[in-house]
């Protein structure tokens, strides 16, 4: 069965390794993303990878990603919920509204747009799976990160309710929870860090991983291969699930 893949946010960081790993198993894909330059360079590179220009927090945008779809994979089996952004860092008592509206418009609204849409064709599909993509801030308190941990939080729940909804057609629907990625994003944070401690990179990095049994951050591509596993033939009874893939982390920091 040549699994049909929805993938929001899949030009770049783990949307995009998420994307690629499912096309190198034989998958048709499509991704979603607001970022129309990354989004030409992914559909270059990759035959098998076609894309929508959007912001999955618009209601207009969501209905031409679908029909998009329609065209490109005339189908759906996996939804892959990926796009998520994090907002500003401040304390609740200072916390900017329009910045906090922002965040809970595209992690929990644009994910249940796009959900909502993609659940008549999962219905069609003989295997069915919607991944949705939480964080560490959706199993611990984050200081300073509030309207992030509110809505990765948001999402388990959100993910609940679509297994219990869904079950009668098979269709699995899961979170998974990363800790801290390796990629530019972490270097940014550490550089940051690193300016205003005067530390070194090792020591930052050392630091970002006290609150962890493995001591090392999570390549993009073992996400995938998780996503990958939850949507494939050996997952079928796994749905209303929590997936952590974090080191083992004890806190998000
Ligand atoms: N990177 C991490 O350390 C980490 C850890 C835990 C969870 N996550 C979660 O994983 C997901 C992906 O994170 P990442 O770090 O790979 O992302 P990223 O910041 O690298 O961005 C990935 C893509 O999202 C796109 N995007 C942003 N807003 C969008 C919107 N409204 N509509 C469509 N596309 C949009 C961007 O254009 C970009 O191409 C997010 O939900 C994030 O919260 C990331």
């Amino acid at each position: 069965m040549m699994q049909r893949v929805l993938v929001t946010a899949g030009a770049a960081g783990i949307g995009l390794a998420t994307a690629r790993c499912f096309a190198t198993a034989g998958a048709k894909v499509h991704v979603a993303d607001i970022d129309a330059d990354a989004l030409s360079h992914v559909a270059a590179q990759h035959e098998s990878i076609t894309g929508t220009h959007a912001d999955i927090s618009k209601p207009g945008d969501v209905a031409r990603i679908f029909e998009d779809i329609e065209r490109d994979l005339g189908g759906l089996d996996v939804l892959v919920n990926n796009a998520g952004i994090s907002g500003p860092t401040s304390p609740v008592a200072e916390f900017d509204l329009a910045a906090w509206q922002t965040v809970l418009d595209v992690n929990l609204t644009g994910t249940m747009m796009v959900t909502q849409r993609a659940i008549p064709l999962l219905i069609q599909s003989a295997q069915a799976s919607i991944v949705i993509m939480s964080s560490l801030a959706g199993r611990f308190g984050y200081a300073n990160r509030s309207v992030y941990a509110t809505t990765k939080w948001g999402l388990v729940g959100f993910a609940k309710t679509l297994a219990l909804e869904l079950g009668e057609h098979g269709i699995t629907c899961n979170t998974i929870h990363p800790g801290a990625v390796e990629g530019e994003r972490i270097r940014h944070v550490f550089e940051g860090r690193m300016k205003l401690s005067g530390r070194s990179m090792e020591e930052e990095r050392a630091l970002g991983m006290q609150n962890q049994s493995i001591k090392r951050f999570t390549d993009p591509g073992d996400i995938a291969e998780l996503i990958r596993f939850l949507a494939g033939p050996h997952a079928r009874t796994i749905s209303g699930q929590s997936f952590p893939i974090d080191g083992d982390s004890k806190a998000a920091q």
